[in-house]
């Protein structure tokens, strides 16, 4: 017998069909089911894809249960600690750490290629002075597709890659407009003298008629929110980019349907509504009642910035965003800033609660790093903007993995159908 399978006997017919288990490099082996149709004539059910690999990739490996979390085989503490965004995003993309002459490079082609077409800031007056600064990315990052015809053969590599770069170096100009737009000050021109969280930053907060100067302690705290973001395996947000890409969609397109995707509070929205929450209890002295909403199956409401559906351990980016909530509010002489109290004691509590102990539900990225963006002072509704600005990188790589594949084919999931038999139709007066 096969070690490397798995024999599953359908009991009606007593047809019984082997089907291959393949080993990765880490993590649980797959079976994979992809003839079972053809030679089973069945489907397999698994709404969530609780229980499913939607694909391969060699970019970002998870352990749920002990809390892992590698790009590229590099463990995300090493690389919060001793990297930068920008290495970070060479590493995803192209699979290995860059020597010194591929860093220059890459950081000279990003740096060199953030301004957005003159054209594209129309689209911006366009929106509502107080529309979602995520309503106007979805809009923006998908206008990119109308600017690039030249470079946007999907099946050609380098078109690619120059899509990579793009995005990668236009995403902050756009996030940054998205806030100008919306507090009606004039758009900044992206400067190439700043680094790449620097320069966002620059575009965010200075104004024409000031010099702006940003605390290097508040660069680090934001590279390091970057770093964490840059990509996550086959979450909502990416399977959402890969699933519109696997229809030859450009990569804009694709982008921007993930960006839809990251918005959700179950995804990237949980950071502005942990704040929301924290705001909400405003007292560390009602934190019992919200515990007790959320235990409630009655009540619908969940502790934001907690659960994970593949972390069953601490987040590991939680735990880096934990401390570096704590350097920055000393930074900024903020350490009694209510909310971090709040959210110090909501997470003790929790930890210890039988209920949260039992689902194994534990504080996720989301719990602290909307403290340090709050910090930063970058408003609430920005902050799932900055996911999506750190997560474009993670996007592109998988987009770029995927559409490097041999046999790629269009992602076209089938369903378990319960709806009526076949009918027939009955004219109008007829029907009783
Ligand atoms: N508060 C209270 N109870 C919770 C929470 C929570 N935050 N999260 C899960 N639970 C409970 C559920 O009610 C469920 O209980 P049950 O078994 O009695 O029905 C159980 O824990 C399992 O939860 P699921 O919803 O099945 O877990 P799933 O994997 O589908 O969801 C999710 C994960 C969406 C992240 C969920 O934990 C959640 O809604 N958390 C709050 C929002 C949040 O912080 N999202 C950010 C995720 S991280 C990211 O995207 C970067």
């Amino acid at each position: 017998m096969d070690r490397n399978s798995l024999t599953i006997r359908d009991n009606r017919s007593g047809k019984e069909v082997t089907l291959p288990i393949i080993e990765g490099s880490e993590g649980p082996p797959v079976v994979d089911v992809s003839n079972i149709f053809k030679d089973f004539g069945l489907f397999t059910l698994d709404p969530g894809f609780r229980s499913t690999a939607s694909c391969q990739s060699e970019i970002t490996f998870i352990d749920g249960d002990q809390g892992i979390l590698l790009h590229r085989g590099y463990p995300i503490e090493q690389l919060a600690e001793k990297s930068n965004y920008l290495e970070v995003c060479y590493l995803l993309i192209f699979g290995h750490l860059p020597t010194q002459a591929e860093f220059t490079e890459f950081k000279n082609l990003v740096t060199h290629h953030t301004m957005v077409h003159e054209q594209l800031q129309k689209f911006y007056q366009g929106f509502r002075r107080d529309a979602h600064p995520m309503a106007i990315m979805v809009g923006v990052v998908g206008a990119l597709s109308s600017f690039y015809h030249e470079a946007l053969d999907v099946e050609d590599a380098h078109h690619r890659e120059i899509a990579a770069y793009r995005l990668l170096s236009k995403m902050p100009t756009l996030a940054a407009f998205s806030y100008k737009y919306a507090v009606g000050q004039p758009f900044m021109y992206p400067q190439n003298r700043l680094c790449f969280v620097e320069n966002f930053l620059h575009m965010m907060f200075a104004v024409p008629c000031e010099s702006y100067h940003v605390s290097p302690v508040l660069v680090q705290a934001m590279e390091k929110i970057m770093i964490l973001h840059a990509d996550h395996e086959q979450n909502a947000s990416t399977s959402t980019v890969r699933l519109a890409g696997s229809s030859l969609a450009n990569p804009f397109a694709a982008v921007s349907a993930g960006i839809g995707a990251l918005w959700g509070p179950a995804h990237g929205g949980a950071n502005e509504a942990v704040l929301g929450m924290l705001g909400e209890i405003g007292d560390p002295d009602r934190i019992g009642e919200y515990i007790r909403r959320a235990k409630d199956p009655q009540d619908s409401f969940r502790l934001m910035g907690f659960g994970h559906r593949v972390y069953k351990n601490y987040d590991p980016r939680a735990k880096i965003l934990r401390a570096a909530a704590h350097q920055v509010l000393q930074e900024l002489d903020r350490t009694d800033d209510p909310r971090l109290k709040i959210a110090l004691k909501l997470e003790r509590i929790a930890l210890e609660d039988d209920y949260f102990v039992k689902k194994k539900l534990y504080p996720n990225v989301d719990f602290y790093s909307g403290l340090i963006l709050s910090a930063i002072g970058i408003p609430t509704n920005m902050f799932t903007v900055i996911f999506a600005l750190a997560r474009s990188v993670g996007w592109i790589s998988q987009w770029m993995e995927m559409m490097a594949e041999k046999g790629q084919s269009i992602g076209r999931p089938r369903q378990l159908y319960t709806g009526a038999k076949k009918r027939d139709y009955i004219p109008i007066e007829n029907r009783g």
